[in-house]
């Protein structure tokens, strides 16, 4: 059985530590789909195609990656891609009272999609796609932060402001 994992988030933009968690599940899992959350809440910065296209390019040498974008409800879509796993990354203490809600919830939606956390690297346990934005768009160096197509598709928004 191909065993099929599904790494999810909002990736606006995708970081060295979303890049961290994605190249880590795909050395343990068969296939891995990131996909981007559609139907957030939040107002991104980028759009679901800019955020997937973003991912694609810096997960090209991956060859077990796949890239897509889904809205409704997460297990909906990893039943979808016969996918029995989600992957999430743990930063820190801070992380681990969402994940718990978002895990228990995907749980009782669905209890045979298990959730796997892989730790975040220590140097990238500070980092997050909003520090990322806030560092950028006050023309700091975030060169060590994200991967250079990220770091030049946010500049290129930030000088259009
Ligand atoms: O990168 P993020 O914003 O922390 O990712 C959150 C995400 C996309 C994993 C979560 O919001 C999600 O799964 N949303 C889809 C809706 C859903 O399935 N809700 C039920 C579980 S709370």
């Amino acid at each position: 059985m191909t065993k099929i994992a599904v790494v999810p988030g909002s990736f606006d933009p995708v970081t060295f530590g979303h890049l961290d968690i994605i190249k880590r599940g795909a050395s343990v899992f068969d296939e891995i789909h990131v996909v981007v959350l559609n139907n957030s809440s939040k107002k991104p910065l980028f759009t679901v195609e800019e955020r997937m296209d973003l991912i694609r390019e810096v997960t090209a040498s991956l060859p077990n990656v796949r890239v897509d974008s889904f809205s409704g409800l997460l297990v909906d879509y990893a039943k979808s891609v016969n996918a029995h796993a989600i992957v999430r990354g743990l930063r820190a203490v801070s992380d681990f009272e969402y994940e718990m809600q978002i895990t228990s919830m995907n749980r009782v939606l669905d209890d045979k999609i298990e959730t796997f956390f892989i730790m975040t690297n220590n140097q990238y346990s500070f980092l997050s796609s909003s520090i990322v934005k806030e560092v950028a768009k006050y023309g700091g160096n975030i060169s060590e932060l994200v991967p250079k197509q990220v770091e030049a598709a946010l500049q290129f928004k930030f000088a259009k402001e």
